[in-house]
């Protein structure tokens, strides 16, 4: 594994921690160096404050003692105590520019590759076969999709995984309903003309139909029941039925893949029909184990602590009594896979937090089985979930589930009008263009700006907008970094260099400091595994850039030497930016 570049704010906070190791006693060597950004200094300590009554000295005193040791790292032009007690610290020109340039010349931007040992299966997505993937399945998708992009480009060996639910009883009750319903279309060539909507629309419909009569009609149930029986038994007739039906599913899902941008393909598409064969396996193995215990016919894993309201252990159900296998059986199958055949060190499950049980029942009977080792990491990544703009669950106004097309079609509409609107004299090419990119842009910055433990309301409206922390506004930065960047081109005076040696102004130094923290940045993503970190700091990105163009000129900068180092922060900028929304999935344009 690749050590990481510690970020010039990990820097400070390292030297400030050496000072409290040589000055103070031992007990309180190891505290929080408190270290923030200031608006007095590049950097403020509040430690000497926080420690001095239990050092038994003043705080000013204590300061400069610590002022003493900090001053001598190489990276700080000089140390000052300041009010009651504070260190503030401003870091040398020279090494902040030295080590930009370092950054510019490099591709990768100066990221470290933390993950390059790792192997990490992502399981996202998940959709369900024969119903419409809504507005639920955009979370881990999206949320999925950054994860694998970041892990990729830290240098770990990531695997895709789409856990679709294509197998269980219920498909049994659909193909029973379309065999004696043969009038009612579903496919695809047929639902084009029929309806407007999609085949798996039609089989949503169907799907509900069925269930209605499978609850309401005693006779339809049994020979629902019946074709269970002969689709696990791999009855031609039902078997094909049920291929064509997961079929036309897995394309739907794939059309809204490439409209989202999403990097799953069919080829990624591990289902739970895929861990079919191997579930009798995995039952027989758990049994010598003695992992599962019979209960009221049924094989179970029971855990102490995990227990119903009523005070009885809540059990995970691996084998129902008629010898049915259920979604627990199957995550035990993939776990079993995936660390004994795809030989992951790292299983990321970015699934609905209402699932939270499930996987901690799951990881823990993994364990017990032995295909866990301390070597696996298994983290069952959890989301939130979507409200609808009032903030009550996300339902249309006949009561059903949103659709994930329609809200994607609604955020094109308003990205047009949006567009439109700020520039009226945009051409009718890069309206669609723009539009399509500002949309999904839109769509995904916003999901992925939100903590994923958190709740939110899908706002188009907010979504879509020029101003406030939207994936419209980061595009639009990216596009001015752009235009600057042809007008020096033009100009013939695009020459760009970080040049150490000159003295940086406020918003320089702000930018330049925000840029140094792209690598610890992607870096924690890595281990929290929380996309909005990226998402928060490409932001503050964008707004310190938008205060340095308004209070820097570049082209008509004082000097040749100013203006080559300020057109290297707007490439910096532009570049890491391209860079940091691309991990998030999101297009940079160069114009809009
Ligand atoms: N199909 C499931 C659902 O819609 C999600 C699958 C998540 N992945 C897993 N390995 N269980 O809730």
């Amino acid at each position: 594994m690749t050590d990481q570049v510690r970020s010039l704010a990990d820097e400070v906070s390292a030297a400030v921690s050496a000072a409290m190791a040589a000055a103070l006693p031992v007990e309180l060597a190891g505290e929080d160096p408190l270290v923030r950004r200031s608006d007095r200094a590049d950097f403020q300590s509040n430690v000497a404050l926080s420690l001095a009554k239990r050092v038994g000295q003043a705080p000013r005193d204590l300061a400069a003692t610590l002022s003493d040791h900090v001053s001598t790292a190489p990276f700080v032009a000089s140390v000052e105590v300041s009010g009651p007690g504070f260190l503030n610290i401003i870091l040398s020109d020279t090494v902040l520019l030295e080590r930009l340039s370092a950054r510019l010349e490099d591709p990768h931007l100066g990221v470290s590759r933390t993950q390059e040992s790792q192997r990490v299966v992502v399981d996202y997505s998940g959709p369900n076969v024969a119903k419409e993937m809504h507005v639920g399945h955009l979370r881990s998708t999206l949320i999925g999709d950054a994860l694998v992009r970041i892990l990729g480009h830290l240098g770990a060996e990531v695997v895709r995984q789409n856990h679709v639910g294509d197998w269980g009883t219920q498909f049994g009750m659909l193909i029973q309903h379309i065999f004696e319903h043969p009038e009612q279309p579903w496919r695809s060539a047929d639902v084009e003309q029929a309806l407007t909507g999609t085949a798996v629309s039609a089989l949503d419909a169907l799907y509900r139909a069925a269930r209605a009569r499978f609850d309401a009609d005693p006779a339809f149930k049994e020979r629902a029941q019946q074709r269970v029986v002969a689709l696990q038994a791999g009855d031609d007739e039902t078997v094909s039925a049920w291929r064509e039906i997961v079929a036309e599913s897995e394309e739907a899902f794939q059309r809204i893949y490439k409209r989202l941008g999403v990097l799953l393909t069919p080829d990624d598409v591990a289902g739970e029909s895929f861990y079919n064969p191997r579930l009798q396996d995995v039952v027989d193995e758990l049994r010598t184990k003695g992992v599962l215990v019979e209960s009221e016919g049924a094989l179970c894993v029971f855990f102490d602590d995990v227990r119903g309201p009523d005070d009885k252990p809540t059990p995970l159900l691996v084998q129902k009594r008629d010898g049915g296998f259920g979604y627990a059986a199957t995550d035990l199958a993939a776990i079993r896979y995936r660390t004994q055949e795809l030989k992951a060190n790292r299983l990321l499950y970015v699934v609905d937090a209402r699932q939270s049980q499930h996987f901690d029942m799951v990881f823990r009977t993994a364990a017990r089985a032995g295909w866990l080792t301390d070597s696996v990491e298994p983290v069952h990544v959890q989301n939130g979930t979507i409200n609808g703009p009032d903030g009550r669950p996300f339902k249309t106004r006949s009561g059903g589930t949103v659709r994930l097309a329609d809200l994607l079609d609604d955020a094109l509409r308003r990205a047009r009008e949006v567009v439109a609107e700020k520039d009226p004299s945009v051409s009718a090419d890069l309206l669609d263009a723009t539009a399509e990119i500002a949309s999904v842009g839109a769509v995904k910055y916003a999901e992925l700006s939100t903590s994923r433990t958190r709740d939110y309301a899908f706002d188009v409206s907010r979504m879509v907008s020029f101003s406030g922390q939207t994936g419209v506004y980061l595009q639009y930065t990216h596009t001015r970094i752009a235009s600057i960047l042809r007008k020096a081109h033009e100009a013939a005076a695009d020459d760009y260099r970080f040049l150490p040696g000159l003295t940086l102004q406020p918003a320089e130094r702000e930018l330049a400091l925000l840029l140094d923290e792209f690598s610890a940045t992607l870096n924690a993503v890595a281990s929290t595994l929380e996309p909005h970190r990226l998402a928060g700091y490409l932001y503050e990105l964008a707004t310190a850039y938008t205060y340095f163009y308004e209070s820097c000129p570049v082209l008509k900068a004082d000097s040749a030497e100013v203006r080559a180092n300020r057109l290297a922060l707007c490439r910096l900028t532009g570049a890491t930016l391209a860079q940091g929304l691309g991990l998030l999935g999101i297009t940079a344009p160069s114009r809009m």
